[in-house]
């Protein structure tokens, strides 16, 4: 078995998630690789130390340069704030390291298409973790639709709402709360949690064509953490949008932090002239689906049966299941980590790269950018 050295940067919320799936992969799949938690990088020192002995990396460094000087390090680990994803990607991919990075890939889409120009001329292998591809239910969906369960499809519709920017108390700035800040985050709802909702669309219904789009921003000014001072909130807080995907298809797409109650709805449905398919991540062991019955068929006998199935996605049929419990026992968020990594390092060994990669987040970045020029200008918008 050939070993991956990992050096991980950044250990908030998503250093802690990679961490864990790093640890456990290697128990639950049968690879070829194995990755090795070799430094932890992080700008605060102390959390550096502390968050690298929990985790069992071997050692930490604060400066994330240090790390791709070192040969002993394989891959480059991004889990920091979306401003530093390029300059990180950028240099790793020079010093010639595998990279995983965080979504969404870039602030903004001339910096995601240097990040993808980078890895591909290194030619490294590179991932982008939208890791709800790996959520068993969703890519159950992804194989009904391949299975030509839904048919020609006429709409998709995605909200992705959460609660947590409601009160004017919250501030800018800082650990978590750079995702208000313009500066840091790049984009508000839109590269934060619509980046998801547009890398599942793409992924089960193709490319997005054109969209318009409407953003607001409710409370218009927040203290910053770093300055101490009141400052404009440069962010979008809402955003909905219209989309025209290539097949012919219409989505709406609909995110906020200001929907009360709602904590991570990241929900979808997509209705074709042979089925549905809906999920929601609240609710996230479950697909519910709807398969049409032609009644020109001539079969009678199970109308009365018509209706929405919900189908509890954990028989060792259903995607990754074969690889965790027994029918019935559930596997939550973090294991959404643990099987992207399974299907990164598989991808090492079959040299069919793992998606998405740096390319199709490249995608989902137009696609988000298209939305805010949108919003600004008031018109439709193409994608190339
Ligand atoms: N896949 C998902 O579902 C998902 C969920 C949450 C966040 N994310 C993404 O993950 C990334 C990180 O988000 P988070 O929630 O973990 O943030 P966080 O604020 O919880 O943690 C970020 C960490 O990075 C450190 N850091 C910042 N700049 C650094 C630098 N230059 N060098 C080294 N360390 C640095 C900070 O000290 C902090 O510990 C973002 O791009 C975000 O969009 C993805």
């Amino acid at each position: 078995m050939k070993t991956v050295n990992i050096g991980l940067i950044g250990g908030g919320f998503m250093g802690r998630t990679h961490s864990n799936a790093y640890r456990k992969v290697n128990a639950f799949f049968k690879l070829g690789y194995r990755p090795v938690l070799k430094t932890f990088c992080d700008v605060n020192e102390s959390k550096a130390k502390t968050f690298a002995e929990n985790w069992g990396y071997e050692s930490h460094e604060t400066d994330w340069r240090k790390l791709l000087a070192r040969k002993d390090i394989d891959l480059i680990d991004i889990c920091v704030p979306n401003m530093a994803h390029r300059e990180i990607a950028i240099a790793a991919a020079e010093a010639g390291k595998m990279l995983i990075c965080e979504k969404p890939l870039a602030i903004n889409t001339a910096e995601a298409e240097q990040m993808v120009s980078a890895v591909e001329k290194a030619k490294v292998a590179n991932m982008v973790m939208f890791n709800y591809r790996r959520v068993p239910a969703i890519t159950l969906a992804r194989q009904l639709v391949d299975e030509g369960r839904i048919g020609r499809p006429f709409h998709y519709r995605a909200t992705y709402l959460q609660d947590w920017t409601i009160s004017t108390d919250v501030p800018q700035g800082g650990d978590a709360l750079w995702r208000l800040d313009a500066k840091v985050a790049g984009s508000g709802v839109t590269g934060d949690l619509l980046a998801h909702s547009i890398d599942t669309a793409e992924w089960l219904n193709g490319p997005i064509q054109r969209v318009t789009a409407a953003t607001e921003t409710f409370i218009k000014q927040r203290k910053h953490v770093e300055s101490g001072k009141v400052e404009e909130v440069k962010i979008d807080d809402a955003c909905m949008f219209l989309a025209i995907f290539a097949n012919g298809s219409m989505g709406t797409f609909e995110s906020t932090r200001y929907a009360r109650g709602r904590k991570n709805f990241n929900t979808f449905e997509l209705n074709g002239e042979a089925g549905s398919v809906y999920f929601d991540l609240e609710d996230p062991q479950y697909l519910q689906y709807f398969k049409y019955k032609d009644p020109k068929s001539g079969d009678k006998t199970e109308g009365h049966l018509t209706g929405w199935q919900k189908i509890h996605v954990t028989n060792a049929e259903h995607p990754y299941m074969d690889k965790w419990w027994v029918p019935g026992c559930t596997i939550g968020y973090e294991h959404t980590f643990i099987n992207a990594l399974a299907d990164f390092f598989t991808g090492l060994e079959t040299g069919k790269p793992a998606q998405p990669d740096f390319r199709c987040g490249l995608r989902t970045q137009k696609v988000c950018d298209a939305v805010l020029e949108s919003a600004r200008t008031g018109k439709w918008i193409d994608i190339a």
